[in-house]
């Protein structure tokens, strides 16, 4: 089965590629190249000693894309390409509009125009807003509160919409909370080409005294240490899930919508206990004042993808941030990896 992943060379893109190849399917990645580089493809390849029909392509560019299709038999779209980045979607709105939901809708056209009618969707926990209760369900009413989140509702949206109007198609929105960690070898994982925004990953700039200290996004949040607290996914266990959310689409569900989490929250105060006790480095860090945006807590009901999907994650936090796991050289610096973080 040819599966085209939109976007693959990024970070759960690359993991999801690792998966779909050791399970047997045949791997057709575009990618732009945007936020990525063909380096972690070559090293999907090493991982999996598979072969992966890569395209630098940009789904704007729909000439091209649609060489794509032209050339390959497609049987379904894992489509993670798109910006993500919350702050500089507030900057730039027009631009990730325009890449995100314009490449969607590219895309979804050359997907109708060559009948490939099966699409596991990237969608996020974001889109929940400020939830009214935790955990959250699929159920639960959805909002935005900036452009990137905006562009993730409004995908949803289009491919409701899409599927009213021909219902062979099967779509599944997949909604990730925070995903984090990389493949146990260390070849792979998230590499943010600037200051990281998220949290794990500025931890272990820290830790490596590449940043100085952790800036604590607010104190004062009614959890139970004053601090965020957020669902953290293991990239391998997200993963699996585009496996099961693939397998869903072949008995013809329609439109599907699963949270992918574990269903476990924890504080930034947490993380980094964990973090420091599993590298044992000293993390810095200061409260700061809240972070335009945030919410106190975010975390999932997992139980509908458990019944559904028969997927659940396997990894908690201990071996999210347990001690280093492989060694690699990423994007030509050499460094040791905690479950995929960099320690030294
Ligand atoms: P990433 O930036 O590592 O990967 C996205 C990939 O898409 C990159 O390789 C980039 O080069 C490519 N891309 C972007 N625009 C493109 C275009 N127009 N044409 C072709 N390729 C393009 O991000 P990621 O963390 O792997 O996220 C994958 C998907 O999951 C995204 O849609 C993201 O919004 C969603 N998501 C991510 C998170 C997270 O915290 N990482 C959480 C929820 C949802
Ligand atoms: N945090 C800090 N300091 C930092 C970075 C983060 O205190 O330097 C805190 C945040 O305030 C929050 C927690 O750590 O409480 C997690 O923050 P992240 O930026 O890592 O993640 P978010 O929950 O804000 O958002 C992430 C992605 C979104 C995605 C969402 C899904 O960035 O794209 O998860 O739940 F939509």
């Amino acid at each position: 089965m040819h599966i085209l992943v939109t976007g693959g060379a990024g970070y759960i893109g690359s993991h999801t590629c690792v998966e779909l190849l050791n399970d047997g399917y045949e791997v057709i990645v575009v990618d732009n190249l945007s936020n990525s580089s063909e380096e972690s493809l070559k090293r999907v390849e090493t991982i999996t000693g598979k072969q992966i029909d890569f395209h630098k392509v940009d789904l704007l560019d729909r000439e091209s894309l649609n060489a794509v299709f032209n050339t390959t038999s497609i049987q379904a779209v894992i489509h993670f390409a798109g910006l993500k980045a919350v702050g500089e979607s507030i900057s730039i709105p027009l631009s990730y509009y325009h890449n995100n939901v314009t490449g969607t809708l590219i895309l979804c056209e050359i997907m109708k125009s060559h009948n490939v009618k099966n699409m596991v969707f990237s969608s996020s926990a974001t889109v929940y807003g400020e939830p009214k209760s935790v955990p959250i369900k699929e159920d639960f009413p959805v909002s935005a509160a900036n452009p990137y989140g905006r562009s993730k509702l409004m995908i949803e949206d289009i491919l409701r919409d899409l599927f009213v109007s021909d219902n062979r198609f099967n779509i599944a929105l997949l909604r990730y909370f925070n995903p984090v960690g990389a493949h146990p070898g260390g070849s792979i994982g998230e590499d943010p080409n600037d200051i990281p925004n998220n949290l794990l990953p500025y931890i272990s700039q820290v830790a490596v005294g590449k940043l100085p200290e952790l800036s604590v996004f607010g104190g004062d949040y009614p959890t139970p240490d004053g601090t965020g607290i957020r669902d953290y996914i293991h990239v391998m266990d997200l993963a699996k899930g585009h496996i099961k959310a693939l397998s869903k689409l072949e008995s013809a569900p329609g439109i599907v919508t699963y949270n992918l989490g574990t269903g476990q929250g924890y504080s930034v105060l947490e993380m980094v206990e964990a973090f420091e006790k599993a590298s044992g480095k000293k993390i810095p860090y200061k409260i700061i004042d809240r972070r335009q945006g945030d919410i106190a807590a975010c975390y999932a009901d997992p139980s509908l993808a458990k019944i559904e999907l028969n997927w659940s994650a396997e990894q908690t936090m201990a071996t999210f941030v347990r001690p280093p796991t492989g060694h690699g050289f990423f994007r030509n610096t050499k460094i040791r990896y905690s479950a995929g973080y960099i320690i030294s």
